[in-house]
């Protein structure tokens, strides 16, 4: 029994259907304005590749066109659009300008001190002509990859596209990542350039990067000693863009102000056309080992299917919307749907460097209001944040102008759903639940605003042109009602062609699970109607607010700290940011007694944090850390991190007959009442 609820208003009879029950189907007046209609999926079922074609033909602007559509004979390495020539930066910024529309705001630019600039379509193409040239200048060639390693300023947004004219490859490192993180991932990918910032504002307060950057290339200002035991790297120079006005030190003949640069170049610069599969980008992303993957991604079906999901999930009209995406450029998120996607769609969009509450808990909603944002996508955890914060904030606010709500990153309970349509959409808007992965590149299952009726709780459906299943262990579809894992049939545009450096470690993870379909990592279930519910991560892969962190990865972080012995990490589910990082660690015989000291404990655990926050950032810094005196392992060694999720999660821990020695648990247990334990 399923029970329609008319977008004007909410019906008490809600509360009392179960979740499953809920449906949202879009108001007549929606449905009737928006971009595609139900017929899309039947046309893109019977002729899936003429269906893609026909989308990379109307939303790029091709310099060679391409007559091949699809070639998967290197399998899993996809080739889409193969013989097409195009420039990812002219589709997104130029072809704009040429079309009479160099006037329309690009980019409206909210910092968080209040500073604001606009860039229109024509600014926005000068400025990166600009930068380009610049590049150039310093000697980046199409092919090389730079590292990008910002705050959300308009320099980021710019910084990849001047990439992209001239078909050099950037690899964004997101400024909560350390220097350690940061050298990992200019080596990995042998980066000539970093542009950085001197800083950028969060909480308030100026906060730097350009320190992290001299620490990862062994500066002058290195305290610590090079990283990794040796000075060597693949950069030439580091640009860096003044935002906060900090003092910073200076490496003469590497270092070189942005502004400067800029400054001495020409705003014209012919892009330069590359193959449909020219590398677009590398994105590191947390698996389940200790070293990041370089997740990279091409050109031609990468932006044809971000505009085509843009336009279509989000409903996006470019002449009248004013969009706002709230992640970071530092995730895929911010790569495909704040600066190419929206930018290709000719859209105009909001995008704002600081944090929610500063400086009050209500300053999105006072951006939503001052810019008349009418489309916004953001992240579960900040929903429930808001929702923690009490509705009276949003409520002081005009939210009238938002028509569609998204959410992405992880699944999204239907309490948070419900309160964000209601709150923030006004009871009037759909919301749409959007699945997809770093890998995938763009949304791969997610309601249709104007087709689809909305179920709380559920991403739903494959968005036309996808294949996507959920499957038992022997890659056997499950029946509607049971769960399983979700898995990809088909090949798709906007696939990852490979991790940088290591296609066996490509095939390994996403084709090996289930022989020749690609494997999420993800488990899911189908409902009676067949809709899909995404239920978490199935392997050692974490999802804190929306961002992955490997279990793994903070584990060698935490024994490569002389007290630590052994480390086990899990993630514990959290009410707000989704998961947490909780942390068990046995210390080396040395440092034992300090823990039994009246205080040492949190010490220990305040250490051991900001150790990982130098390993790997802050974003990694373990929610929890409990040192106790073994770890529940297997006979053949493994850690059995079930059993810590039981006890991270407070719950009677579970079946222990694999345990080698089944008193270990109770050890834990007990140990669990001691003060070492949870941080701020
Ligand atoms: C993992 C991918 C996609 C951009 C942000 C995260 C989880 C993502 C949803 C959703 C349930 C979701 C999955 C996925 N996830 N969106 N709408 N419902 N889970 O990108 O860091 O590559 O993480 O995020 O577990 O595998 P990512």
């Amino acid at each position: 029994m399923t029970h329609d609820v008319s977008n004007g208003g909410s019906s008490p009879a809600l509360e009392n259907l179960s979740v499953e029950e809920r449906r949202f189907p879009p108001s007549a007046e929606f449905a009737a304005q928006a971009n595609v209609g139900s017929e899309i999926y039947a046309w893109a079922s019977a002729d899936r590749l003429g269906f893609w074609a026909e989308q990379a033909r109307t939303l790029l602007s091709w310099q060679t066109p391409f007559t091949e559509v699809l070639d998967w004979s290197a399998a899993p390495v996809a080739r889409w659009f193969g013989d097409g020539r195009l420039n990812a930066c002219h589709n997104a910024v130029d072809r704009h300008v040429e079309a009479g529309r160099g006037d329309r705001v690009a980019l409206h630019f909210e910092g968080e001190p209040g500073d604001t600039r606009t860039l229109t379509y024509a600014e926005l193409q000068r400025e990166v002509s600009r930068a380009a040239n610049a590049l150039v200048r310093l000697g980046v060639t199409t092919g090389d990859r730079v590292a990008i390693y910002l705050p959300m300023i308009p320099e980021a947004v710019i910084a990849m596209l001047a990439c992209a004219r001239i078909g050099a490859v950037h690899s964004v490192v997101f400024g909560g990542f350390s220097a350690e993180a940061l050298r990992s991932r200019i080596d990995d990918a042998g980066a000539v350039l970093v542009i950085t910032a001197d800083g950028g504002f969060r909480r308030g307060t100026p906060s730097a990067l350009k320190p992290a950057v001299d620490e990862a290339l062994g500066g002058e200002q290195d305290a610590l000693g090079p990283i990794d035991g040796s000075g060597a790297h693949t950069v030439r120079h580091v640009l860096v863009v003044r935002r906060t006005g900090a003092d910073v030190a200076w490496t003469a003949g590497r270092d070189v102000w942005w502004h400067e640069a800029l400054e001495a170049e020409s705003d014209e610069h012919e892009p330069v056309w590359v193959e449909s599969e020219h590398p677009l980008f590398i994105l590191y992303t947390s698996g389940t080992t200790g070293k990041p993957k370089g997740i990279f991604h091409t050109t031609g079906g990468y932006l044809t299917q971000t505009a085509y999901t843009h336009l279509n999930v989000f409903d996006l009209k470019p002449e009248t919307d004013v969009y706002w995406c709230t992640a970071d450029v530092g995730w895929v998120t911010g790569h495909s749907y704040i600066v190419y996607a929206p930018l290709v769609n000719g859209a105009t969009q909001v995008i704002y460097e600081g944090t929610p509450d500063t400086p009050h808990k209500g300053r999105w909603w006072e951006i939503v209001a001052k810019y008349g944002v009418t489309i916004l996508y953001t992240a579960p955890t900040a929903i429930r944040t808001c929702m923690k914060w009490g509705e009276d904030i949003p409520g002081q606010f005009d939210l009238s102008s938002l028509r569609v709500l998204g959410s992405v990153g992880e699944p999204i309970n239907p309490e948070a759903w419900m309160w964000y349509r209601r709150v923030i959409g006004g009871e009037r808007t759909p919301v749409v639940d959007t699945w997809w992965q770093t890998e995938t590149g763009g949304i791969m299952i997610s309601p249709l605003p104007g087709v689809t009726a909305a179920k709380p709780g559920s991403a739903q459906t494959p968005l036309p042109g996808i294949a996507a299943d959920v499957v038992d262990e022997e890659a056997r579809p499950v029946p509607n009602g049971s769960g399983g894992y979700l898995v990809l049939t088909e090949p798709w545009p906007a696939m990852l062609r490979g991790i940088w450096g290591d296609q066996q470690r490509f095939v390994d993870t996403y084709w090996s699970r289930f022989p020749g379909i690609y494997f999420a990592g993800d488990g899911a279930k189908k409902d009676a109607d067949g809709d899909i519910w995404l239920l978490g991560r199935v392997d050692d892969v974490m999802n804190i607010s929306g961002h992955r962190l490997s279990t793994t990865e903070i584990e060698s972080a935490l024994v490569s700290h002389p007290m630590v012995a052994e480390a086990a990490v899990v993630g514990a589910s959290d009410e707000t940011t989704g998961q947490a990082v909780v942390a068990f660690v046995i210390l080396r015989a040395e440092y034992r007694e300090r823990v039994d000291e009246p205080g040492e404990g949190a010490d220990v655990a305040a250490t051991l944090r900001a150790h990982v926050a130098k390993e790997i950032g802050p974003i990694a810094k373990p929610r929890t850390i409990l040192v106790v005196q073994e770890l529940p392992k297997t006979r053949s060694g493994k850690i059995m991190r079930r059993l810590l999720r039981d006890v991270a999660e407070h719950r009677t821990v579970g079946d222990v007959t694999t345990l080698a020695d089944s008193t270990v648990m109770d050890l834990i247990s007990a140990g669990l009442n001691q003060p070492t334990g949870s941080a701020d």
